[in-house]
C-alpha cells in the first residue's frame, strides 16, 4: 500500500538517528547489535491531528509537528460542516493547506472523516429518500477522496458508527445514513472510497474499544462483527481505528485489547490508534503526578497493542495541550486546564511525548537473529 511504503521510507531514513537512543534503551541496544535487513521495522509511525488555522499562525507549532510526527490527520478541516456549509459547494481551502504543509515537510496525511454523524451542516436534514441519501453520500466521498487521490494516503471512512447501546439490535448507531440507506451504508461508503482512490488505506474508526467492562466488550464485538462482514463480502477495508480517547477513571483492559487486536489482524486488517489522548478529569491537580498518570494510561494501551502485533500508526488528537478538544469538551471539574497531549502549552515535551517516541523508535522484537555479530551502522 502506498501509505506503508511512504512511512517505511521515512522510518528507514530515521535509522541513523536510532544510535542516539541506544544508551537509554537497553532492549533496543541488544537488538541493534545484530545486522539488519534494509527493511527492518523500526517502530510505529506516529502523528497527530492538526488544525489549518494553527499551521497558518504559528511557526513553533509547525516545527514541533515536523519534529515529532511521521504523519498528520485533519482534525476538523474535512468534516462536512467545514467542507460543505452549503449543499452545492465543496470548500477545500483548509484541507489543501494541511496537505501542502504535510507534503512539504515529508509527512503523510490521514483524512478524517468521510461519513460521521457529528459536525454536519443543517442542510443534511433535508435529505428524505434513500436514493437522495445514497447519491449525496456517494457524491461526497467521490468528490473528496477524488480531490485528494494520491495525496491523502489513509481515510477514516466511517467514524463512530457503533450505537451507544451496542448490545441492542445490530449495534449500529442511528444516523441519517443508516435510517435512509440501511445498514449497508458502511459497505457502500467503503466501496465508493476505494473507487475514488484505489491505493488509499480505508479505515473504520470508533471510540470506547479500550476499557474493561461489558459495555466495552459489546462495542468491540460490534466492530469485529462489522469488520468480519466486510472481509467476508470482499469489501475494501484495510484497517480498524481505535480512537484511544482514554479516561482517567477507566481502566485499559490489556487482555481484551490484545484479543481484539489479534482478531482484527487475523482478518488481514491492521489496527491504528487514530485519536489518542487522555481525559484527565479525575487525575490529581499536581502537574508532575498528572502528567505521569496520563503517560501511564497511554502506555498501557500502546503496550497492549504492541504485545499483540502492533499498530500500523498511532496518532494523538492534537500535539499541544492548549489545542486539545478536551479543554472545552472535557473540562476538569476544578477548572484547571486539561493536560491530555504530548506537549504542554509552551510546546515542552511531557512524559506522554516520551511514550510516543518510545513506540516510534522501538525495534520490533520478532526480527530473526543472524549468525553475523558485526555491529551494524
Ligand atoms: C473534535 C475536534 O477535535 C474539535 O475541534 C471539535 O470541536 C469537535 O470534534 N471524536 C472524533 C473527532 O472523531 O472528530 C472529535 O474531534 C473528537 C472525538
Amino acid at each position: 500500500m502506498v501509505f506503508r511504503a511512504r512511512i517505511d521510507r521515512r522510518t528507514a531514513l530515521r535509522g541513523a538517528a536510532l544510535g542516539a537512543t541506544l544508551a537509554l534503551e537497553p532492549a533496543v541496544a541488544v537488538a541493534a547489535s545484530r545486522p539488519k535487513p534494509p527493511s527492518m521495522p523500526l517502530g510505529t509511525p506516529i502523528g497527530c491531528a492538526v488544525q489549518a488555522e494553527l499551521l497558518a499562525q504559528n511557526d513553533a507549532y509547525r516545527q514541533a509537528i515536523i519534529r515529532d510526527c511521521d504523519m498528520v490527520v485533519t482534525e476538523d478541516a474535512l468534516k462536512w460542516d467545514r467542507l460543505r456549509p452549503s449543499r452545492g459547494k465543496f470548500d477545500f481551502t483548509e484541507g489543501d493547506a494541511i496537505v501542502r504543509f504535510a507534503h512539504a515537510a515529508g509527512l503523510s496525511v490521514r483524512g478524517h472523516a468521510l461519513v460521521f454523524h457529528g459536525q454536519v451542516p443543517p442542510w443534511l436534514d433535508t435529505l428524505r429518500t434513500r436514493a437522495e441519501a445514497e447519491a449525496e453520500m456517494r457524491k461526497h466521498i467521490t468528490t473528496v477522496v477524488g480531490h485528494y487521490r494520491g495525496k491523502i494516503a489513509s481515510w477514516d471512512v466511517v467514524n463512530e458508527f457503533t450505537d451507544d447501546s451496542p448490545e441492542r439490535g445490530t449495534g449500529l448507531r442511528d444516523t441519517i445514513w443508516r435510517r435512509l440507506i440501511g445498514d449497508n451504508y458502511i459497505e457502500m461508503a467503503l466501496r465508493t472510497a476505494a473507487q475514488a482512490d484505489p491505493s488509499a488505506q480505508l479505515v473504520l474508526s470508533d471510540y470506547f474499544l479500550e476499557f474493561a467492562g461489558e459495555h466495552y466488550d459489546s462495542r468491540r464485538e460490534v466492530m469485529l462483527r462489522t469488520a468480519q462482514a466486510m472481509v467476508t463480502k470482499g469489501v475494501p477495508l484495510h484497517g480498524i481505528g481505535m480512537q484511544g480517547h482514554l479516561y482517567s477513571d477507566r481502566v485499559v483492559d490489556r487482555e481484551a485489547v490484545g484479543r481484539f487486536v489479534r482478531e482484527v489482524r487475523a482478518l488481514g486488517l491492521v489496527v491504528l490508534v487514530t485519536e489518542l489522548d487522555v481525559i484527565d478529569q479525575t487525575f490529581p491537580a499536581d502537574l508532575r503526578q498528572r502528567d505521569e498518570l496520563v503517560a501511564q494510561q497511554a502506555f498501557q494501551l500502546l503496550d497492549a497493542i504492541s504485545a499483540a502485533g502492533g499498530a500500523d500508526a498511532v496518532l494523538t488528537w492534537g500535539l499541544r495541550d492548549r489545542d486539545s478538544w478536551t479543554r472545552w469538551h472535557k473540562p476538569r471539574p476544578d477548572g484547571l486546564p486539561t493536560r491530555s497531549l504530548p506537549l504542554d502549552d509552551d510546546l515542552k515535551p511531557k512524559p506522554l511525548h516520551h511514550v510516543m517516541q518510545h513506540f516510534r523508535r522501538r525495534v520490533v522484537a520478532s526480527e530473526p537473529p543472524s549468525g553475523n555479530t558485526k555491529r551494524s551502522p
